[in-house]
This record gives structure tokens, C-alpha cells and sequence, in this order.
């Protein structure tokens, strides 16, 4: 077996023959980062665990452990040149190391197979709302919402999510992937800012802004730290091989130090005006801010039924969460397609298309167990969708980005090259991937898998 090692094995040379523009990358990569996590676990997370206080948190996160670890991803993608497997090898010559970013493959595939679920949903939504039809027959949003997700047409949504995913892969990277990153992000910021205007200026608005982000710093607790620390983590789409992916697309005169820190804002600056949009809306109807699926499709549909024009602002506010979700999706399923591609020589489209199909065969199963034919199938005590969910978020994710940190830190000597860091910063870099971020993501881990 070859065991070379990152000092004497030949990295490839020149750009990836598919490549983003230098906007393109930097759209597409808020894009992957800015989806569901942001839209509804975000605002959730921090009303509960300490407001003003945990955003604070959250951002000491992102600085501490995501940003050091999606630059991480993103150098290893360019220096590699591929998905998380291809580039790995090629940087090191180690079939272990290969293994590793395989497991990244595997993780997107099961994310990919849940996260189309909800990404379903929301396009239900969507034209329920516009259309009226989610206005009419009551107010029993939570009866309606169940009756939804318990019948067969999640099913027809996923397809249509998956399609539509797959489509825009088979297109490209810079025809595909940037040039649709390119026209829905920047509607994205609009419908968003046009909804947090319509938010804050309700009656009571302020109860909301309070709830969101009054500093609570009692609150703060071991669990807040763990909780920031693993959201950073998937907000940033990070420890599945999606960013090094996307890396891999990237010229080799693009900085990664000045893309880290645009996406890193990107990010906390759309989950920060989604608290804007959410809680004032929910506290200016005096209803409950819900948790995750309650929060989005049983107490927002509440509000906008009682709002002037509240089917049209309902529209918009699904739509929103629609485009999220797809930009994300999109990012995930291009992982096993770029591997597939690399790998087995598949053609970029047979790709998207026949891995897009095999994981929609996953993912029906997931699509059925939210109160579906699959309800009833729970074991230890969760439904597909939770144990899809579980493995892939607080078991596959944590392990990549440990991963990640090691290989950077330990294995490939010249990760600061490729980085393009200076020696004070690439001096500060290194510790983090060294030590805090094992450590940390250990902790992470652990917590998440219940054992401290
Ligand atoms: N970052 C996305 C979100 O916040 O919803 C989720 C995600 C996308 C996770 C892409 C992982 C990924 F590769």
C-alpha cells in the first residue's frame, strides 16, 4: 500500500477544470451555509438558550471552530483538487486517509435523503399560501400541518426537490450551481429584508426583539456553549465535505482567508434578520415560539392568517425558507456527484441523475415516517427521520470535521502554503485545528451523542 506521505507526495497542479467565478464561489458558498438551520433553528436556539447572550456565543463559535475549519476545508479542496476522498488521497497518497473522506460522502448522502424532506415542505407551503388554500377550512395549523406530513404528497414535493437539485448539478458548476446561486440569493436578501420590515413594524414587535435577543446571561449554560458550538458547525455546512467540494472549484488566485470571512458573515448576518422576521411576527400575534416545525408551519401560518395580505406574506416567508433549503440541498447532493465523477469517471450528468434517484430511494422512507405509513416504525424510539437526522448531524458531521482539523493540523504539511496565510494568522490557525477544535468537537460529540 502506498503510505506516502503529504512532504513527498505530488499535489495536483493548476485550477479544476470546472471552476466558480470569484462572486460565484463566494454566493454559492452562503448559499450551502445560509439554509433550514438559519431559517428556523437559529432564531429558535437563541430565544431558548440565553438571546443577546447566546449570539455572542455563537459567534465566539464560529470564530473559534467554524471559520478555522470551513478555511480548512476549502484549502484542502483547492490543494486536492476534489471531493473530500479524491482530494485527501491525492494530497497525502494514503488510502486511510481516503476512507475518511468517504465517510464525508456517506454523511451527504444521508443528510441529503432528510434535508429534501423538509425542503418538500416548504415548497408545499409555498403554494398553499399563495394560493389561500392554507388560509381556508380554520385555524387548526398544527392538524393541518399533520395531516399533511402524514400523507403521501411529501413524497411528490421530494421528487420535485430532488429533480430540481439534480438539474441544476447536471448543469454545471459555473452553468448550474453559481449561475442559480446567482439569481435566487440576492431575491433571497430581498423577500427577507421586505419581511423584517413587515415584522418589525407590527404591534408588539418588540416583545419578539426582546425574546430574540435580550442578553440573558443566566441563561448561559454548558449546554448553551455545546448548542453554539454544533450549530456553528452546521450552519456552516461544515464536516461533510460540502465547503471542500465547492473548494475545489476555486482558482487558485482566489483568497480563502477573504472568502472564509465573507461566508462566515453571510451566514450569521441571514440567521441574525430571520430572528428579525420570526419573533416579532409570533409575539405580535400572541401566539407560542414553538420549536423547529412548530415554529415554521404551525405558529408562523397563525400569524399570516390574521395579517393584512397575510397569504402573500406567508407566500414569501415559505418561499424564503424554499430557496434556503434548495441552495443548501444543492450543495449536498454535488458532494457524492463530484465523487462519483472522480472516482468512477461518471459523466457529471449520469451522476446527478442516477445518485440524485438512489438517494430519493432513502429518502422516500424519511418522507413517510413524519406521521406517514412509516409513522409507526421507531426504533429507539425515533422515526427515520430523526435517525437519518441524528447520524448525519451529531454523529457523520462531528467525526468529518475532527477529520478535517487532523488532516490540516497533522498530516498535510503544506496546508499553510495552499491557505496563503500569514505567519502570525497561519500561527493561529494551526493551534486551532491542532488543539481547540479536536478538543472542542469531542465535546460536541460527545454531548450530542448523550454520554456527558
Ligand atoms: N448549512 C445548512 C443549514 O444551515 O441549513 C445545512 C447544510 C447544508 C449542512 C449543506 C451541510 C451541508 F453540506
Amino acid at each position: 500500500m502506498n503510505t506516502q506521505t503529504s512532504n513527498n507526495h505530488q499535489a495536483p497542479r493548476g485550477d479544476h477544470p470546472e471552476r466558480f467565478s470569484s462572486v460565484g464561489f463566494i454566493v454559492a458558498a452562503i448559499g450551502s451555509s445560509v439554509g433550514l438551520g438559519n431559517m428556523w433553528k437559529f432564531p429558535y436556539i437563541t430565544g431558548e438558550y440565553g438571546g443577546g447572550a447566546f449570539f455572542l456565543l455563537f459567534i465566539v463559535s464560529l470564530i473559534l471552530i467554524g471559520l478555522p475549519i470551513l478555511l480548512a476545508e476549502m484549502t484542502i479542496g483547492r490543494g486536492g483538487r476534489g471531493d473530500s476522498a479524491t482530494a485527501m488521497f491525492n494530497l497525502t497518497g494514503s488510502k486511510y486517509w481516503r476512507l475518511f473522506g468517504l465517510m464525508s460522502v456517506l454523511c451527504a448522502f444521508v443528510i441529503m435523503s432528510y434535508y429534501t424532506v423538509v425542503a418538500g415542505w416548504t415548497l408545499h407551503y409555498t403554494v398553499e399560501s399563495f394560493a389561500g388554500v392554507l388560509f381556508r377550512g380554520g385555524d387548526d395549523f398544527r392538524g393541518k400541518f399533520e395531516t399533511f406530513a402524514g400523507s403521501y404528497w411529501p413524497v411528490l414535493w421530494q421528487v420535485v426537490v430532488m429533480a430540481g437539485c439534480a438539474w441544476i448539478i447536471a448543469k454545471g458548476v459555473s452553468g448550474g450551481i453559481e449561475r442559480f446561486n446567482k439569481i435566487l440569493m440576492p431575491g433571497f436578501l430581498l423577500i427577507l429584508l421586505l419581511l423584517m420590515v413587515r415584522s418589525l413594524t407590527l404591534p408588539g414587535a418588540g416583545e419578539g426583539v426582546q425574546f430574540f435577543l435580550w442578553p440573558d446571561f443566566g441563561k448561559l449554560s454548558a449546554e448553551s456553549v455545546l448548542v453554539a458550538l454544533g450549530h456553528a458547525f452546521f450552519s456552516l455546512s461544515l464536516g461533510m465535505g460540502c465547503m471542500l467540494t465547492y473548494g475545489s472549484y476555486v482558482s487558485r488566485k482566489q483568497s480563502l482567508g477573504v472568502a472564509t470571512v465573507a461566508v462566515g458573515i453571510g451566514d450569521l448576518l441571514y440567521a441574525f434578520i430571520a430572528g428579525l422576521v420570526i419573533f416579532p411576527t409570533v409575539f405580535s400575534y400572541g401566539l407560542e415560539p414553538g420549536e423547529g416545525v412548530g415554529l415554521a408551519f404551525m405558529a408562523l401560518p397563525a400569524a399570516f392568517a390574521q395579517m393584512p395580505f397575510g397569504s402573500l406574506f406567508g407566500g414569501l416567508f415559505f418561499l424564503l425558507l424554499a430557496i434556503a433549503a434548495v441552495t443548501s440541498a444543492v450543495s449536498i447532493i454535488e458532494v457524492p456527484v463530484a465523487y462519483a465523477m472522480n472516482n468512477w469517471k461518471w459523466s457529471r450528468k449520469k451522476a446527478a441523475y442516477v445518485l440524485s434517484a438512489v438517494c430519493l430511494l432513502f429518502g422516500i422512507p424519511a418522507a413517510l415516517s413524519v406521521g406517514g405509513v412509516f409513522g409507526g416504525f421507531q426504533p429507539g424510539g425515533k422515526t427515520l427521520f430523526d435517525w437519518y437526522d441524528f447520524t448525519a448531524a451529531y454523529v457523520l458531521m462531528p467525526l468529518g470535521g475532527l477529520v478535517v482539523s487532523l488532516f490540516t493540523g497533522y498530516a498535510w504539511k503544506r496546508a499553510k502554503e495552499e491557505a496563503g496565510l500569514s505567519g502570525f494568522w497561519n500561527g493561529v490557525w494551526m493551534f486551532l485545528m491542532k488543539l481547540v477544535s479536536p478538543i472542542l468537537i469531542v465535546l460536541v460529540f460527545l454531548y450530542s451523542v448523550g454520554i456527558i
